[in-house]
């Protein structure tokens, strides 16, 4: 029995190549595409061992992954690093038959009261995946210039120049004011500036793009993952949000330009709405995959 729904697990690996022994799974998360791999890999590969390299960025993540399936499974591997980093991890590891992003956050994320992306609880604007890293989206709020957060809610939360104008000045009102340090302090601001809660969300979901630079990670990877599979190796990446969906696949249909590979699905792939009814998480999910011809 699973513990928890990974989303589009069985669409995903359903579409193992044939040949298929060592796995990446670069969004590791609450582990559940992993579990999934290795309760199912011996109906549909029987025989054939599995080796898992698998990482994330909070460390939070890994620690509980390494007592619930790295001291479990002898076969897999838990990394603290960002999936944009595959180069280095190549470089230690060697090249994959299979890789996975699973993009985003997990839902521990939101229930975690103490992280700062959930707009349900009072909390630090942090919204750091990694706790090592720098910039918090506190240092975003208090300190990104008008411009600056002008083009962030232009790029990442489709806002027009004009609503993106008039948030980030208020936002700058306010801050002149007082530092604006939690969760709350923000969601009233924007409250104030007549936000609903769907917009709101979506500021809270800018700022978090913006903290981790998901998309410049999401960039480098795709620069870097062609040259770590295997002949006839895959890649996975499920997206939740359209531009992550198009920087995936603009690169997809660039690499099957080139002719090394081949796209194994022409549409994208998207939940049954059964999958959606009971798990909210993946409504939104797109995946795509591509395979290494030559
Ligand atoms: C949607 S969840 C993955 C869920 C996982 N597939 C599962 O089924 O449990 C995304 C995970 O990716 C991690 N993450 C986000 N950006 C990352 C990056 N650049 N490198 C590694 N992990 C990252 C987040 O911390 C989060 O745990």
């Amino acid at each position: 029995m699973l513990r928890h729904t990974p989303v589009l697990a069985r669409e995903t690996f359903e579409n193992l190549p044939n040949s298929f022994g060592r796995y990446f799974d670069g969004t590791f998360g609450h582990w559940g595409h992993v579990e999934y791999l290795l309760n199912h890999r011996e109906e549909q590969h029987p025989g054939q061992k599995v080796e898992v390299i698998a990482c994330d960025l909070d460390q939070r993540v890994m620690d509980k992954g390494e007592v619930f399936i790295g001291k479990r499974n002898k076969q897999v591997k838990l990394l603290h690093s960002s999936y944009a980093a595959i180069r280095s991890i190549w470089e230690q590891e060697g090249k994959f038959d299979f890789m996975l992003l699973d993009l985003g956050v997990n839902m521990e994320h939101f229930k975690d009261g103490e992280r700062g992306f959930s707009i349900k609880t009072d909390a630090d604007l942090d919204m750091r995946f990694n706790q090592d890293a720098k910039t918090t989206a506190k240092d975003i709020v208090n300190h990104y210039s008008l411009q600056e957060l002008v083009r962030i809610l232009i790029k990442y939360g489709d806002f027009s120049e004009k609503s993106a104008e008039y948030f980030a000045k208020g936002i700058i009102e306010e801050r002149k004011k007082k530092k604006i340090e939690s969760t709350w302090e923000l969601k009233e601001i924007l409250y104030n500036l007549h936000c609903n809660q769907k917009k709101i969300a979506v500021i809270f979901q800018v700022l978090r793009i913006e903290t981790n630079k998901e998309l410049e990670q999401l960039e480098q990877f795709l620069q870097d993952f062609p040259n770590v599979l295997t002949k006839w190796g895959r890649c996975a990446i499920m997206t939740y949000h359209s531009i992550e969906d198009r920087i995936t696949k603009f690169a997809f249909k660039a690499l099957e330009e080139g002719g090394k590979f081949r796209l194994v699905h022409k549409k994208v792939i998207q939940p049954h709405y059964k999958e959606v009814e009971k798990n909210k998480a993946a409504r939104s999910a797109k995946l795509r995959i591509i395979e290494k011809v030559v």
